[in-house]
């Protein structure tokens, strides 16, 4: 009864500051905005900042107030304009102002807390979990919001530089393409992740034997990309798919959406890029890019101790010691910047700075159960979204983990994405 009673005080405990550090960081978000950046919709498929946030307060308010506790909706007017299945994004503008917003997430947050007082934790302690990191996932894609809205913006062309023509050529040697690469000898290794933690997508937790297969020991630098536009990587189709050059001609773009011309950049990781521009550059180089289950290993298999690691440092939360995370830094880092946060195996960089782009498809693992509802991985089960490994510069701690997936559309570049190649042996 005792050891039943101390451990449901310490999970408390846990979501308690968990909760709270969270939201106090979302809070700070409110620091940078205004009305105007608030409503507005910057990219088609993206909502505006404020949706983020009142769908924050909406979220936690369904799952735990009126489902769980068995309240009334606190503010019913707010039902149809912030579920996730409300409203098409474009009609997401028509927004409370900031204070309401504020005030929204405060009073659902308080009613929260009183819950959290009085509730039997164990049974629920997946879906307090789950909020923490819905309310991380969301400021994330706030954060690309105003990445976009500063592009817009023209933020005195400092930090994102998207309507400057493609830099000049730096040299004529390809010396910068030779990332150096980490063999990863062919074994089983032990992929997905059973824990509370976990999200619907990442369980059942399942064995994979993969070929030996080399892998770059860090993400694909703006030094080296620059060699790839330089080179007429914009231009000729012959490193593009057909699906990725037909995407390139209806872009027209010539370089990465969050692309840095400054030399001061030139070991940060390429920012911003398409799944199909890091696939032609994948190809240029003569590599191809990681499968899911390489990432993974990669990054999180102890192969001495046979066993998998939640970081590729061991099982300490994500912080600035091992990686360049949750907004801390505000923007990316150069690739060999967190050496205490290398995995087993040598590599740098793979949890923060950059997501990375994957050569898989999001689906879904054998023993898979939709949680804690359908529309949260199902419905992305479609063949048409590829997995993100990793996290960047603005992800959260509770959901910066190797075996955390992402997915986008592969034509997606305004999250913060980058990549690292593979190669198999033969
Ligand atoms: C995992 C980022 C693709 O944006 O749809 C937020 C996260 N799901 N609320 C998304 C999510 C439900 C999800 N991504
Ligand atoms: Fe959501």
């Amino acid at each position: 009864m005792i050891s039943k009673l101390s451990k449901s005080t310490s999970t408390k405990e846990f979501i308690y500051d968990a909760l709270n550090d969270c939201r106090r960081k979302t809070l700070k978000l409110f620091d940078e905005l205004d009305e105007m950046t608030f409503c507005h919709q910057y990219h088609p498929d993206f909502s505006p900042v404020g949706w983020h946030l009142g769908h924050i307060a909406y979220t936690e308010s369904l799952w735990l107030l009126e489902h769980s506790a068995g309240l009334k909706c606190l503010f019913p007017q707010y039902r149809k304009l912030f579920a996730a299945d409300g409203l098409p994004k474009s009609e997401r503008v028509k927004l409370p102002n900031l204070a309401e917003t504020r005030d929204y997430l405060q009073t659902v947050r308080e009613k929260v807390l009183e819950y959290l007082e009085v509730v039997d934790i164990e049974p629920q302690e997946r879906l307090w979990r789950f909020l923490i990191q819905h309310e991380s996932q969301h400021c994330e894609i706030l954060s690309y919001v105003l990445a976009l809205s500063k592009i817009r913006k023209g933020a005195e062309g400092k930090f994102f530089s998207p309507l400057l023509p493609a830099p000049c050529p730096v040299s004529s040697s390809y010396s910068a393409l030779s990332t150096p690469m980490v063999m990863i000898p062919a074994g089983e290794f032990e992929m997905g992740n059973n824990s509370l933690d976990a999200l619907d997508n990442e369980s059942l937790c399942h064995r994979v034997y993969l070929d030996t297969y080399w892998i770059d020991s860090y993400p694909v630098t703006c030094r080296q990309y620059r060699e790839f536009m330089a080179a007429g990587g914009y231009e000729n189709s012959e490193w593009w798919s057909d699906a990725g050059w037909q995407w390139l001609q209806k872009e027209q773009v010539t370089q990465p959406l969050y692309w840095q011309s400054d030399h001061s950049y030139d070991d940060h990781p390429v920012c911003g890029v398409s799944w199909y521009e890091a696939e032609a550059y994948s190809r240029f180089v003569g590599k191809r890019l990681p499968t899911e289950a390489e990432w993974e290993k990669a990054a999180s298999w102890d192969a001495q101790a046979q066993r998998r690691r939640t970081y590729p440092w061991g099982e300490e939360m994500p912080s600035l010691k091992y990686c360049n995370c949750d907004r801390l830094i505000g923007q990316t880092t150069p690739v060999s910047n967190y050496p205490e946060g290398q995995s087993p195996y040598g590599l740098l960089d793979t949890l923060g700075n950059v997501w990375e782009w994957t050569a898989s498809w999001f689906t879904p693992y054998q023993g898979f159960q939709s949680y804690p509802y359908v529309g949260y991985s199902q419905v992305y089960f479609d063949n048409k979204h590829r997995v993100l490994k990793g996290g960047s510069w603005a992800t959260r701690p509770w959901v910066a983990r190797c075996s955390f997936r992402n997915w986008y559309y592969p034509y997606v570049r305004q999250v913060f994405t980058g990549f690292r190649c593979a190669t198999s042996v033969n």
